[in-house]
């Protein structure tokens, strides 16, 4: 089925949070209709979209009639199940495939994948119970992070390990559910490729973007990194080697770690646009989400030209502890950009936007995007 579906037609969005509503606002102005579909309502891709399906991911009926009303289907949350995209794929085009999706899900499959692949994985070991994750732990060493297997994000089921004996207290943490033990990575830098797949294999990818978390989650994102051309050039054929195995069409972002040593590791594979890319909507010639929409499309994909150094700060939550952030302030530097995602509920730890500026340098980026947080709190 590698039908083209052309501007006009409808555009099915599995999820509905701020990647999907990107995604929308980008095929929108493409001329395509989006439909979106999740528990939600009134969420960020519901108030962008043409039509809002709220449902539960396991109503395979309702995913089913859903599927009905669009010409393809790709998601913006990768925990949708794989019964759940089999369904709609007995009736559209679903791209990615379900068995990408299915892949990248869970991080013990993830991880297996990777390595069977011959890809430079940090050390790490499968473990369902605390007698297992004892063992691993002294295999593995500490400190080490347990992460749940499925459903994580944003830091969410991880757990740094400090000594063996604290096993059972985060055994306790994790609710005795599949997880993965990994090493603490001593890394430099964290880095990310955002890259795309077409329909008829075409390769395109963002280059390398350099990643700041704190606490878990995504703080600050700066393009281009600041790393030597040899790493950057491993880093995208890594990227161009994990879209191809998995016979992928859509985007897909890898995020790594640069050890000390100057080693690069892949941390994990996100099957969609990600979070780290939202600097191409401001900064490149085609953006991750229009790159997504014409993949999925089997559309030409459009060029990466970066057009101006840029950085991204996320805002978060606790960025309304003292009321309504000061948007007049931030957007005062006329070289800031300012994306909220229309959540109505500012809750800690919870991404609700972000600015990113652009700059003549990357670091005059990165100084003008934390600035411009700092004027909004
Ligand atoms: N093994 C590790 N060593 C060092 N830092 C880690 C490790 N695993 C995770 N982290 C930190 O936590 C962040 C989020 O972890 P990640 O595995 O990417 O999960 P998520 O799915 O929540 O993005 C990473 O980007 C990194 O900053
Ligand atoms: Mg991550």
């Amino acid at each position: 089925m590698n039908r083209v579906i052309l501007p006009g037609s409808t555009i099915g969005l599995l999820g509905s949070g701020q990647l999907g509503r990107m995604t929308a606002l980008a095929a929108r102005r493409m001329g395509y209709r989006v439909h979106t579909f999740s528990p939600g309502e009134d969420t960020p891709t519901g108030q962008v979209a043409d039509l809002e399906i709220t449902a539960e991911y396991e109503d395979l009926d309702a995913i089913r009639a859903f599927a009905k009303g669009v010409q393809v289907i790709t998601f913006e949350f990768e925990n949708v199940s794989t019964e759940a995209a089999a369904a709609a794929a007995e009736i559209v085009p679903v791209r990615p495939h379900g068995s990408a999706l299915h892949v990248t899900q869970q991080r013990s499959r993830e991880k297996g994948f990777l390595a069977d692949h011959g890809f430079p994985v940090t050390p790490c070991e499968g473990v369902h119970t605390l007698d297992e994750l004892a063992v691993a732990l002294g295999r593995i060493g500490v400190p080490a992070i347990v992460k749940t297997a499925a459903f994580g994000y944003d830091g969410k089921g991880q757990h740094r390990v400090a000594s063996i004996e604290d096993a059972d207290r985060v055994w306790g943490l994790v609710g005795h559910q599949e997880a993965i033990v990994e090493r603490v990575v001593d890394f430099s830098l964290e880095l990310s490729v955002v890259a795309a797949r077409g329909l008829d294999g075409t390769f395109a990818h963002f280059g390398v973007i350099e990643n700041e978390h704190r606490n878990h989650i995504l703080d600050l994102s700066v393009s281009p990194a600041r790393v030597p051309d040899d790493v950057a050039a491993e880093a995208i054929s890594i990227a161009r080697a994990v879209v191809e195995q998995l016979d992928y069409v859509g985007v897909l972002c890898v995020e790594f770690f640069l050890t000390r040593n100057g080693r690069l590791l892949v941390n994990e594979i996100a099957p969609r646009p990600h979070n780290s890319g939202h600097l191409t909507f401001d900064a490149c010639v085609t953006s991750q989400f229009e790159q997504q929409v014409r993949a999925v499309c089997g559309l030409p994909l459009g060029a990466t030209t970066q057009m101006r150094p840029a950085a991204m700060v996320n805002l978060l939550g606790e960025l309304w502890t003292d009321g309504e952030p000061d948007w007049g302030g931030a957007l005062a530097l006329p070289d800031v950009k300012l994306h909220l995602y229309g959540k109505p509920d500012p809750r800690p730890r919870r991404k609700m936007g972000h600015v990113t500026a652009l700059a003549d340098t990357v670091e005059g980026a990165v100084e003008m995007a934390v600035a411009a947080r700092a004027l909004l709190a």
